[in-house]
Order: structure tokens, then sequence, then C-alpha cells
């Protein structure tokens, strides 16, 4: 049973991995930030495969510092074939025995925890992604780093949708740099170990994945607002609320970074997300309003002291590569997961602010 997440989510997403799923019988998969918003997804997936379709288990470590895992990530189920270990991956990591597949997930992925942690934001992308790096290629395994759509930075109109090609416009001097350069430094690691050593590296650039098991304190745009109706309290849209980004419902999002995590063409970055539909924090109330059918205030607001300021006015990925090589394809429209997630935080936020 998933703990905090919706059983029928894990469920549609290991149907939809389809046979690639037997691809992981009787392997060993390393995860880091195993207790973060994807890592939690990722345990439940294994644990469901383990319990209803593989032949042989797969056998899953998720280690985790828990620095911004918050209070479901601290709480961990205990399940067969899976071990937790509380671990820092800026330590170097010691492992006996085989190890076939390093899922990199660690990261400090709020802009909210990113600004009050901005060394260790830096850190766990560059030490942490050199040491998984190392263990990955000291057994032979394939590595997935979990990179982010931020090393685009703010892509000028004729680059957007973006392609893997673009080659970014990004600040290294500002409040969101410890983020985004840290991110464009280990993927930088992963063509090193790639072309100087032969690692099977495979990055991974997320375009705003949300869904059920996002925390109310994680303080991304969506839990944010999710918090605010349950609180009865208008939206804050911070900046000109002009600013665009496409959603991926988390279904969508874990189909597209398994396909990547097994069948990646070693040494490529894939764009996960879903290009449409593209639009404002504005449009984004709106949409809210349709799928609940209530009016729901909202004031813009200038962006405040914890939120680095300086974020990307458009972020739309162009998915043709993932779509040609993986066959990958985002089904879940954005007023069906709006509808999920807002129904599942209903009855599990609290609206404390
Ligand atoms: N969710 C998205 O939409 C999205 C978008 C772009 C990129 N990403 C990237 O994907 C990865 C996972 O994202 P998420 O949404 O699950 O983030 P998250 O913040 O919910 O989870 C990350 C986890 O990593 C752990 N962690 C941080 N530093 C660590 C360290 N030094 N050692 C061990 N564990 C550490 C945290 O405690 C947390 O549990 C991150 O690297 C993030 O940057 C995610």
């Amino acid at each position: 049973m998933a703990e905090f997440l919706l059983q029928s989510d894990i469920t549609e997403i290991c149907e939809r991995l389809g046979d690639a799923a037997h691809d992981f019988a009787g392997k060993t998969v390393l995860l880091t930030g195993g207790r973060g918003f994807l890592g939690r997804y990722f345990m439940e997936i294994f644990a469901h495969l383990n319990a209803n379709i593989l032949k042989k288990p797969v056998t899953l470590v998720a280690a985790d510092n828990l620095i911004s895992a918050g209070k479901e990530g601290a709480r961990v189920t205990d399940y067969p074939h899976t071990t937790f270990l509380q671990h820092d991956v800026i330590q170097p990591m010691k492992w006996k025995g085989k190890l076939d597949y390093v899922i990199h997930a660690a990261g400090i992925a709020s802009p909210f925890y990113y600004r009050a942690y901005p060394l260790e934001t830096l850190e766990v992308a560059i030490t942490g992604t050199r040491n998984m790096l190392k263990l990955a290629t000291e057994h032979n395994a394939r590595l997935t780093f979990f990179s982010s759509s931020e090393i685009y930075g703010d892509p000028d109109a004729k680059h957007v949708p973006t392609p893997e090609s673009y080659r970014g416009h990004v600040s290294c001097q500002g409040p969101r740099a410890c983020y985004d350069e840290s991110k464009r430094v280990g993927e930088t690691l992963c063509y090193i170990f790639h072309g100087e050593h032969g690692t099977a590296t495979n990055t991974i650039r997320p375009f705003n994945v949300f869904g059920p098991g996002m925390q109310e304190t994680d303080y991304r745009v969506l839990p944010n607002f999710a918090n605010r109706i349950k609180a009865g309290l208008p939206l804050n849209v911070y900046g000109s609320g002009n600013q665009t980004r496409t959603f991926c419902y988390i279904t969508d999002a874990m189909v597209g970074f398994l396909l990547v995590i097994l069948k990646g063409v070693p040494g490529e970055a894939y764009n996960i997300g879903n290009p449409k539909p593209e639009i404002s924090m504005v449009e984004l109330v709106q949409r809210i309003e349709a799928v609940t059918g209530k009016p729901v205030a909202h004031n813009i607001i200038e962006y405040p002291d914890s939120y680095p300021a300086d974020e990307p006015n458009r972020r739309c990925p162009d998915i043709k590569k993932a779509r040609l090589q993986l066959k990958f394809e985002p089904h879940v429209d954005l007023n069906e997961g709006l509808k999920r997630f807002l129904t599942w935080a209903d009855g599990v936020y609290t609206g404390e602010q």
C-alpha cells in the first residue's frame, strides 16, 4: 500500500512501463534522495514491482540525509528487498557486492530550500554526483543523474520549446546560481566519466513535475497553492504572474524517468516533461478555478525574501528526443492531473502556514 501517495498512480506507472520493467529483475539499484518527492515514488514502484510483477526481486538501497525530506520523508516504510541508509552523498560511499543501476536523485530541488542551503545545494550536485559516478564506474553500473530544466536558465523565445541541444542562458551570480550552475557541473561530470571511463551515464532534465506526495512544506508552486486553498487564503502569485511553466503529472514523469534509466542511450541527456499547455501563473490560477468549480482569489505580489527571484520567464520542453528514442508520451492532461493532485491535497494538507 503506497504511503502518502495514490496507490492507483503507482499501479498506473508500473502498468505503463510494461515489459521494460522486467529488466530490473534480479538487479541491485542504489537510489539517492530516496525520501524526497520523486525518491518516495521510486521506492513505492520497486516495492510494487517486487510484490506483483517481477519473477526475481530487485534489491533496492535508498540513501538520503533527510535535509529537505520533510515529515513524510523521515517516515520510512519497511519493504522486503529494500534497505534505507541515512547517508550524505557528499561523503564517499563504500559498496560491497554488485550494483547494476545508480539513480542519483538527491538534490535540493525546491527554490525555498536552495535559498536556505546554497552550499549544500551546490555540493550535492557536484561532489555527490562525482561520488556516485565513481561508484557506478567501479561496479560497471548504469548511472542516471537528475539534473533540471533550470540548466537552460531563461531561454529566449526562439528556443522555446527548448530542445536538449540548447546551451542555456544562465547567471553564475544570482540567487538561483547554486542550483542551476551545480546541475550544469553535474552534467559535465557525467559527460567526463562517460568519455574517459565509458560509464553508462544518462542525464534527466525534469520540467516541473507535480502530484500527490508533494508535502505542504515543499513550497513549490502547486503545493503552495493547494495549501493556501486548504487554509481558505488567497493564492500568492509572485512577480508579474506572466512567467510560464509546463506541468507534468507524476505518473507521466515517472514512466519517462524509468524509460531513461532502463533504455537511455549512454552519454545522452533527456528532457522529461509535458510540453502542453505552457501556461502563465495567472492562467494556472484560472485552471484551478475551472477544475475545482470554485472561485479562487489571488494576489500578485513581490517575490518574498525566502524565494529566489530571477526565475526564468518561460519554461517548456521539446520532448522529441524522448519520444523518438524511448517512446515516451505524456498521457495525463493538466486538468486531470490538477484534479488528482488537488483532491489528494485537500485530504492530507492541514492548511498550516
Ligand atoms: N520534481 C521536479 O519537478 C524536479 C524538477 C527538476 C529537477 N528535479 C531534480 O530531481 C531530483 C529529485 O527531485 P525531488 O522533487 O524529489 O526533490 P526533493 O527535494 O523532494 O528530494 C530530494 C531529496 O534529496 C535529499 N538530499 C539532499 N541533499 C542530499 C545529500 N547531500 N545526501 C543525501 N540526500 C540528499 C533530500 O533530503 C530530499 O529527500 C533532485 O535532484 C531535483 O533537483 C526535480
